[in-house]
């Protein structure tokens, strides 16, 4: 089969590293990708939100299946334009993608199917919004009803927070329309996992947990990021618990999706606050976590094409999964400044080497080519992941790498896995 994967990040790296390993993969594509797949895959100058330019491209390249990354795309219907196409893909329609890009829709939905989750309102007013706000006192949590890539939540410890928050998003505009509605909702206590389900549309199928860093410093300090680095499995969610979560939380959405004539497709990732009162649903996002998914593609023992296309045909009820007991750790490493302003351009030395360490693979993410040098070209740069008997194990070996890669321009958090060691 030809294949094409849409994205360019560590996420994607990991997915075409495990499609390419693949029997059924015969030809592997990404657009747009970036310098560490292009060693695993023909990379198309094509960005990932470009809709008409993928499908144009898919045509062009006669391809059979296509899997998409990102969320945005999702939300702005490319498995719905690539289906016009007659080209099936991995992901969900746009009306079931509003489970990520609509915060509102997915809280309505959620009190429609009887999902655990924290008590809200929906405001499109700032008024109403701030005297919600005064009622309930604070901590609470004001977020952007659509997408704001990962900086329009505001967890507010104060009601000074709280109702800058509310300035930000509904006064000043800073997400655009993205903010124009806001969600207000109550602060959830305990830990938090990454939930993963792949779903058909009727079924669904555990794809394991995985737990990620967001804030940027060492011990879970400063300002928050897509993910300084996670590791999968978390003795947070036992084999107790994922039940709980797939008859909890898992099922009744794809059971609800369907029934409400949105049937969910993909890949199901539910943000997760497991406190005393069991697992109650943060968010739910319609793709593979970033850094999440790539210690779940070193996990993964089975082969990942035909699961992913058994989600798309509605035949994932036959499906099993086997997934190696060892540890998965990534560790992201960052351009200097992230997640402010990263500096880019900075040269990197060494990947080779690191890359062929015991256990290690290293994931690009926001690299590029300049010449035959590579050089940080985002925020996120490198996911440097190692596989180990115990976490313990995973952790140093991934460790072993990052101080083997030579790129002063970067830094990493230290203390990836702390929770499991
Ligand atoms: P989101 O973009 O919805 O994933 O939110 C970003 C982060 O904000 C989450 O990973 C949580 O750490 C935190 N968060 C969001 N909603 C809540 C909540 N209701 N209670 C506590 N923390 C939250
Ligand atoms: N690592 C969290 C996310 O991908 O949203």
């Amino acid at each position: 089969m030809r294949i094409l994967v849409v994205g360019s990040g560590g996420r994607e790296h990991s997915l075409c590293w495990a499609i390419s390993a693949s029997p059924l993969c015969d030809k592997l594509f990404c657009a747009p990708g970036n310098p560490g797949i292009a060693a695993l895959a023909e990379c198309l100058p094509v960005g990932a939100e470009d809709i008409p330019g993928i499908v144009a491209a898919a045509k062009a390249q006669k391809i059979d299946f296509v899997v998409v990354g990102p969320e945005a795309p999702l939300v702005a219907g490319i498995v719905d334009r690539l289906a016009e196409a007659g080209i099936p893909a991995f992901g969900p329609m746009a009306v079931a993608a509003q489970l990520e890009g609509s915060k509102g829709f997915m809280k309505d939905f959620c009190a429609r199917a009887g999902i655990p989750t924290a008590e809200y309102r929906r405001f499109t007013d700032a008024d109403l919004a701030r005297a919600y706000i005064r009622e309930k006192g604070a901590p609470i949590v004001v977020k952007a009803d659509g997408l704001a890539a990962g900086k329009g939540v505001v967890v507010a410890a104060t009601l000074e927070e709280a109702l800058a928050a509310i300035d930000d998003a509904m006064v000043a505009g800073r997400f655009g329309k993205a903010g124009a509605e806001v969600v207000v909702e109550e602060f959830l206590d305990g830990e938090e996992a990454s939930f993963f389900a792949l779903c058909d549309g009727e079924h669904a199928l555990s794809f394991g947990a995985a737990q990620d860093h967001k804030r940027v410093g060492d011990g879970d300090t400063g300002p928050n990021t897509g993910g300084m680095g996670a590791y999968s499995p978390t003795k947070l969610v036992d084999a107790a618990m994922e039940k709980r979560i797939m008859e909890t939380i898992v099922l009744p959405t794809v059971a609800g999706m369907a029934k409400e004539g949105a049937p969910f497709k993909g890949v199901l990732f539910a943000g997760l606050m497991i406190g005393k009162a069991g697992p109650k649903l943060i968010e739910f996002n319609v793709r593979f976590g970033d850094p999440e998914c790539q210690t779940l593609m070193l996990r993964l023992k089975s082969d990942l094409l035909p699961a992913l296309i058994a989600s798309q045909q509605g035949e994932l009820k036959r499906f099993d999964l086997r997934w190696r007991d060892d540890t998965a750790i990534c560790v992201v490493m960052a351009a200097e400044g992230y997640p402010n302003t990263p500096k880019k351009g900075t040269e990197i030395r060494n990947l080779d080497a690191a890359g062929k360490l015991d256990g290690v693979t290293v994931f690009h993410a926001g690299t590029k080519a300049d010449g035959a040098k590579i050089v940080a070209d985002g925020g996120r740069v490198l996911g440097v992941c190692a596989i180990g008997k115990t976490a313990k194990d995973a952790q140093a070996k991934a460790y072993k790498a990052v101080d083997a890669i030579d790129w002063p321009g970067g830094f990493c958090r230290r203390d990836i896995g702390w929770r499991v060691l």
